[in-house]
């Protein structure tokens, strides 16, 4: 290899995707943003843009005073204010009089219904808000929740909200053991959860996993449970309540809690680099303010009309942000699903699509993948003419992918909006709006107005062309304030690599128009004879050849190389992969320095249950060495099947 890395190529970056995708002129037409204006507004005075969105978008008890103060690394937004995050989602809107626009169409896996109205939301709300404090439950405990797709989740967190209580979601694949050392982190009050949920047809009991953890869990005094499995439970006298039963009881009357603007909202736990979850903090006027002015923007919002859906689960961070708070806060309908994508066929998403006229769509790229996976005469058996705009969320998405979504889903009329950001940054940072930016496949193009975003190189220098880390240069309302329990972890985790600067662990590069191209965590940057090449990109090279459905790689070290590249595929409904013509496909994509040393073929790959591919497992693979606790692995079973392919592989050399 001759080429040497040019300038700050601090990750050589060698893909190269053409394609541009301007809004649909009728699209623009009707946009809520078209042009650069609300761009120019920000970047002439970001702290005065944040205050004029948190001014209208938000209703003020009391109006704050000062709009940011700033000591890295600590954040106070809206200073002097008070507000209630329950009274903006639900309150106002009724007040306005829309009571009886439906909030929620909520459809269980089974195939039952049910249409809540804004005015059934509050009043669900209120209740049960009255039950929390019946119970104990005041302003700045800790609540946690364990509960599948249901609405009552969304009434548990408006609940807390509404009298000023702390929630902590624990996702409902999550095993007890996260859920001990989340309510143990946290202290936590009281567990909300439920018998169990529908999942594949059959019913994943929650409160035996529930029962197994609070054996060890001596801050809960209290657990309420909704029935929704029912599955038989054991109820503990004194300890346990039934919803239903509080509920029957309650008052519909509870004035929502004035809070401030800086109080504590929620924790939501994420994985960090080490073993220990990070309980990570959102609070109160900040948060509401940058959910609900993304939401509005990037989502091109229309509540009087839209239909809405996001398939993501309450238990993450999309979940909260964009089916709980950003939703409910700008009085949207949208549509919420219990289940999978699967039951009872491949074709359910796109019958929900069809059946409630949803216009907004927001997925995950490896959902789109599985779909694509599943082919597409599933979404051709079905109407999706009411969709209008789509979107993406929580990986880098490939060309490949980006192209079939637009194509299969879109109907090439839907403009797309790949979202960047994170359970850090609360709400959405880097993203198209759709009526304005011109996008290209796999790009989550340029920061929204009021974000600050540069792409620096290992010595902090800014990149101008080429790859690098991302960095977000000032702070933003929805931002983190902190490590619950751990200020020191939250300086050294986010702040101290880049000094004055937020670094948010994933390398980026930007083309010569600008455009963001995502590459991955940076810890999933490979090192291959001095040349660092991001996993991200030889994936999606795999992809793009017809053979595979789903790829992963890691940098496995190598004697020789420094790291080699192992890559595992799945391959696409019946194709037969020729492994040294996928290396030369690599090859051909990117260049041989990305040809993988050895292609296993897998029927399946190792996720956390939130979808995210497990590298550092399938380097330890790769590398022949003892995998440790794989209990958050949606299939444990895939790892023995991928050792024992490894190893084949390695005694046939
Ligand atoms: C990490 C954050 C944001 C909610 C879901 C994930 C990756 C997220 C994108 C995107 C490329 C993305 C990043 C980020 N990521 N969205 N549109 N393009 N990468 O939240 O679990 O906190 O993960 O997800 O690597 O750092 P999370």
């Amino acid at each position: 290899m001759t080429e040497q890395p040019t300038g700050h190529d601090a990750i050589d970056s060698f893909s190269n995707e053409n394609r541009t995708f301007p809004p649909p002129a009728e699209f623009a037409a009707a946009a809520r943003v078209s042009d650069g204006s609300l761009a120019a507004e920000a970047d002439s005075d970001p702290e005065a843009f944040w205050a004029r969105q948190a001014r209208e978008l938000i209703d003020w008890q009391v109006p704050f005073e000062s709009v940011l103060s700033w000591d890295l690394p600590n954040a106070r937004w809206f200073d002097g204010g008070r507000l209630n995050v329950a009274e903006n989602c639900l309150d106002r809107h009724v007040r306005a009089g829309l009571g009886d626009r439906v909030a929620i169409h909520w459809e269980g896996e089974p195939g039952d219904t049910r249409t809540i109205s804004y005015s059934d939301l509050l009043d669900e709300v209120s209740r049960f808000s009255n039950v929390l404090r019946s119970l104990g439950v005041g302003r700045g405990d800790r609540v946690n929740i364990y509960l599948p797709m249901i609405p009552e989740a969304a009434v548990a967190m408006l609940a807390c909200a509404r009298i000023g209580a702390v929630h902590s979601v624990v996702f409902g694949g999550f095993s007890s053991q996260s859920l001990i050392d989340r309510i143990n982190d946290a202290e936590a009050k009281m567990l909300i959860t439920a018998d169990g949920g529908y999942r594949r047809g059959e019913v994943f009991p929650l409160k035996p996993a529930a029962d197994e953890a609070l054996g060890a869990t001596p801050s809960i005094e209290n657990v309420v449970v909704v029935r929704r499995g029912g599955n038989p439970v054991d109820m503990v006298e004194g300890r346990d309540h039934w919803y239903h039963d509080l509920m029957e009881g309650a008052s519909v009357d509870c004035p929502p809690e004035p809070m401030e603007s800086e109080d504590l909202l929620f924790l939501l736990y994420t994985s960090g680099t080490t073993g220990k979850p990070k309980g990570i903090m959102h609070t109160t006027a900040g948060y509401l303010t940058h959910v609900t002015y993304t939401h509005r923007y990037v989502f091109d919002l229309r509540p009087e009309s839209d239909v809405y859906w996001c398939t993501a689960d309450v238990g993450w961070i999309t979940g909260h942000s964009y089916i709980v708070y950003g939703p409910l806060s700008n009085g949207c309908t949208q549509v919420m699903y219990e289940g999978v994508p699967n039951h009872p066929g491949n074709d359910r998403f796109w019958d929900i699509v069809e059946r409630y006229g949803v216009t907004i769509f927001y997925t995950a790229p490896t959902a789109i993948r599985t779909f694509m996976k599943w082919g597409a005469e599933e979404p051709a058996r079905h109407d999706l003419s009411s969709l209008r705009l789509l979107g993406t969320v929580g990986e880098p998405i490939n060309p490949e992918a980006w192209m079939w979504y637009h194509e299969h889903i879109g109907g090439e009329r839907c403009p797309i909006v790949d979202t960047w950001w994170q359970t850090e940054t609360g709400g959405i940072m880097i993203s198209p709006l759709p009526g304005s930016t011109t996008t290209k496949p796999g790009s989550a193009t340029f920061p929204l107005p009021g974000v600050g975003m540069e792409v620096v190189d290992d010595e902090a220098n800014r990149v101008e062309h080429g790859g690098g880390y991302l960095t977000l240069t000032r702070p933003w309302p929805g931002m983190l304030r902190g490590i619950w329990g751990d200020p020191e972890r939250f300086r050294e985790t986010y702040w101290s690599r880049f000094p004055g600067r937020y670094f948010a662990g994933d390398g980026a590069r930007l083309d010569d128009d600008g455009y963001v191209w995502f590459l991955g965590r940076v810890d999933d940057v490979m090192n291959v004879s001095g040349h660092r090449i991001s996993t991200t990109e030889v994936e999606s090279a795999l992809v793009s050849h017809p053979s595979v459905a789903e790829a992963a790689v890691v940098g496995a070290s190598d004697a020789t190389t420094g790291q080699a590249i192992f890559a595992y595929v799945i391959a696409r409904g019946g194709a037969e992969v020729d492994v040294d013509a996928l290396r030369a496909h690599v090859a051909n994509e990117i260049g041989a320095i990305a040809k993988p040393k050895a292609i296993f073929v897998t029927p399946d790959l190792p996720k956390t249950r939130s979808g995210k591919i497990m590298r550092r497992l399938l380097r330890d693979v790769a590398e022949g060495r003892n995998l440790g606790d794989t209990t958050t692995l949606a299939d444990a079973s895939v790892v023995g099947e991928l050792q024992r392919r490894a190893s084949e592989a390695s005694s046939e050399d």
